[in-house]
């Protein structure tokens, strides 16, 4: 292997993750990996920036050359008032996980629905087109789910919250012509179940430290179906662990994590992410 540290010039491509806290973001790791794997000459490092320093942090990567970088807590929402132009992704998740900085213009996206979003067809190895998909949550996480996941011609997408106002909410947002997205309380899921191909849970119920935690009893969960959780810490949550208990086909949450830095990856090189090794780069990081 190449020293890295020889690569580094002008050229060298400056990307990196901003956030506060930030020395927890397993970004780094991933990608710096994956462009060490592609051949490409860059670096991707962890920026911790306070809020009150946000637009200024953001004028320095650009006139430090920066390419582009990933978003994460707190900066998300703030993120959107700052970008020259904003894709459909970002506008419809009211958040930026990523910026790309192009000719002096930052161009923000929301790469986590659709990271999401593939990260299930490939570990499927299916369309989720003419699927009927129940979402337990209504919050950040289950908005940019919801966005990517009507691009892919569902038959039915189900938003089921604990605050019902939210989920309601929600699905009038992203109801369209030829589909009326559903919603309704924890209360109704008896009716929604048994109808159900693909149960995904994108509330926080059952995230370390709290891994006894599940958002539904392991006897509600309909036999043989598909169920996703997106946490990935713990890796596999309980809710998954009990649905394979009922012979369902689980996806856990780390595939999300390394396709949304893929799509990003994407966006920034032009190259196709290296997925495999992004992958093991993170759980190696997380061990
Ligand atoms: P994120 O950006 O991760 O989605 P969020 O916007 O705070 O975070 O949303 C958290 C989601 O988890 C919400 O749908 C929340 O339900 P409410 O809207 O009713 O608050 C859901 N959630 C969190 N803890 C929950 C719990 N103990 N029971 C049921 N739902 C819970």
């Amino acid at each position: 292997m190449t020293d890295r540290k020889t690569n580094l010039s002008h050229h060298t491509l400056l990307l990196g993750v901003m956030g506060d806290p930030i020395g927890h973001s397993k970004s780094p790791a991933m990608h710096n990996i994956a462009l060490e794997a592609s051949g490409i000459p860059g670096m991707y490092v962890p920026l911790h920036v306070k809020p009150e320093q946000l637009g200024e942090a953001v004028a320095g990567t650009k006139a430090l050359g920066f390419s582009g970088f990933n978003v994460t807590i707190p900066h998300k929402v703030e993120m959107m008032k700052l970008m020259d132009e904003l894709d459909e992704s970002a506008i419809c998740c009211g958040a930026v996980n990523t910026v790309v900085i192009k000719d002096g213009k930052l161009k923000g996206y929301n790469t986590d629905g659709i990271g999401y979003v593939r990260s299930l067809k490939e570990e499927l190895n299916s369309e989720l087109s003419g699927k009927h998909i129940t979402i337990l949550g209504a919050g950040g996480a289950a908005r940019g789910v919801v966005y990517a996941l009507l691009r892919e011609e569902p038959a039915s997408v189900t938003i089921i919250n604990r605050t019902v106002d939210k989920a309601e909410q929600l699905a009038t947002e992203f109801s369209h012509d030829t589909l009326q997205v559903q919603s309704g309380s924890y209360d109704t899921l008896d009716k929604v179940l048994p109808q159900t191909d693909i149960l995904i849970n994108t509330t926080s119920i059952g995230m370390s430290p709290n891994n006894e935690e599940t958002p539904l009893e392991q006897s509600q969960i309909p036999e043989g179906i598909v169920v996703s959780d997106l946490i990935y810490n713990p890796l596999e949550t309980r809710f998954l662990r009990e649905a394979k208990s009922r012979g369902c086909t689980v996806v856990g949450g780390l595939g999300m994590f390394v396709y949304q830095g893929a799509y990003a990856y994407e966006y920034w090189t032009g190259q196709s992410a290296p997925v495999s090794v992004m992958r093991s780069a993170l759980l190696e990081a997380m061990n």
